[in-house]
């Protein structure tokens, strides 16, 4: 994040504050999230979006919270001026207590239950994003019961591919999220929801897959969706109000990826988009929304961890890697062993004269695909004790973490102008004891 510098005597520090205090107050492993960086990162995309549609018909910023969703974080980014995207009842419940009025929020998910439906329409949701045919049923139906009219969004697949990995890419046709466009799928449920008395249709949705760092796929999918809005104005007389294109914008793991659009060059990119698309249609533009979460939250957040045992082992082809363990794994980040995905660490407590070697950052987990950081210089000399920072982390790390192996989960510590606080305490043995029943 941009408040991580080293102290004179060569430790990391978070907005100054050195992690060797961190580690000896709070313990390891930990998640330190840079309080005033995700605070301008939130406010960097409303303002770009802001100013980039002030000529169309506006923009809004939800931040996609399966990303990391604490009830700080959301009173963050609400008080940066973004809207919250919630995927279950669980995300909805931390962005209500929160305080963010419910009209800032979203519903997603692909198999809602009844009773988050119920719950969203009871706190006022400014969306719920309708996922398939049998859910405009759902909604409907919840809505009639509670006598709530259902603002409602359908997610429609355009048929395109993007994004780092097979499991994060969803707008091509053969996975399970959203109304198929080519089936024609979209379009029976955009008349099912206009022939609801219980629905409002107040936008079109697509959201093509994450960590993207080509923005062309963008257009192809904005322009599938202003067709079908066309379309149905052309039809049945309603211009359907709003479009939401997804989030998914790439961060910088390690560097060699490639450069991330920043927030700026994301909303200018997707503005020309949407401005060409609607002059070649000759329909208005559309308010349109934009799900970001990777690109918020990711680099916020470094993972500390302490070292443990170092293993230098032989290589088949000849030289040597040095397995350095750390006090967690897979169970505070699951995305190299799920998706391969490429992280770098530092040493974070000292700074060392010995020569870099290849090393590869493992956890304390049961198998041997429990990698940290797949390939990374380390210090010839790293050894038990050290402190190690893994950086980028703020994206699908603590919300994916589990208790494999009946691990604790860490804590999430906030560095801010006041200091650094716990936002989310971290699990204990005992946490883990009191859920069995015995
Ligand atoms: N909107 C919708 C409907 C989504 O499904 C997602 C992510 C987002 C927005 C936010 O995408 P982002 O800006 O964060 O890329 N666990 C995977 C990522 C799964 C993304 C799921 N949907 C990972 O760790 O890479």
């Amino acid at each position: 994040s941009s408040g991580v510098s080293r102290s004179a005597d060569g430790a990391l520090r978070v907005g100054g504050h050195d992690l060797r205090t961190v580690a000896a107050e709070h313990g390891t492993p930990a998640y330190v999230l840079d309080e005033p960086d995700l605070r301008a990162r939130a406010r960097g995309y409303a303002q770009a979006f802001g100013s980039a549609f002030a000529d169309l018909a506006g923009a809004d910023v939800y931040y996609a919270g399966k990303a990391f969703l604490s009830v700080a974080v959301a009173r963050w980014v609400h008080e940066e001026g973004l809207r919250i995207d919630t995927s279950t009842g669980g995300e909805l419940a931390v962005a209500l207590r929160a305080g963010v009025p419910g009209a800032h929020l979203g519903l997603h998910g692909n198999n809602k239950s009844a009773s988050e439906v119920r719950t969203a329409l009871e706190a006022g949701v400014g969306r719920i994003v309708v996922d398939s045919l049998a859910e405009v049923e759902l909604v409907a139906s919840v809505a009639a019961e509670t006598g709530l009219r259902a603002p409602v969004m359908l997610r429609v697949t355009t048929g395109v591919h993007a994004g780092g990995h097979e499991f994060i890419a969803t707008a091509h046709e053969d996975q399970k999220f959203g109304l198929s466009l080519a089936s024609g799928a979209a379009r029976e449920a955009v008349d099912a929801v206009l022939a609801a008395p219980a629905l409002e249709l107040v936008g079109l949705h697509s959201h093509i897959g994450s960590q993207i760092l080509d923005l062309g796929g963008f257009e192809v999918a904005a322009r599938a969706l202003l067709r079908l809005r066309a379309e149905v104005a052309a039809t049945t007389g309603v211009l359907v109000p709003e479009v939401d294109l997804g989030g998914g914008y790439g961060v910088a793991y390690t560097g060699t990826e490639g450069t991330p659009p920043t927030a700026p060059q994301v909303a200018a990119a997707l503005a020309d988009v949407v401005a060409r698309a609607c002059a070649d249609l000759g329909t208005p533009a559309p308010r349109i929304s934009v799900e970001p979460g990777r690109s918020i939250v990711g680099p916020t957040t470094l993972t500390l961890y302490t070292v443990g045992t170092v293993k230098p082992v032989e290589l088949d082809g000849g030289g040597q890697r040095l397995y350095v363990s750390v006090d967690g794994g897979m169970s505070d980040n699951l995305r190299p062993a799920l998706y391969g995905a490429t992280y770098t660490a530092a040493l974070a407590s000292r700074r060392s004269a010995a020569r870099p070697v290849t090393a590869r950052v493992v956890g304390k987990h049961c198998e041997s695909g429990d990698i940290v950081v797949h390939d990374v210089a380390l210090p010839a000399d790293v050894r038990a004790g050290d402190l190690l920072a893994v950086p980028v982390t703020g994206a699908y790390g603590r919300s994916m973490a589990s208790n494999y192996n009946l691990v604790p989960r860490p804590p999430v510590l906030a560095v801010g102008p006041a200091g650094v606080r716990a936002i989310v305490r971290g699990e204990t043995v005992a946490d883990l004891l009191a859920l069995d029943l015995g």
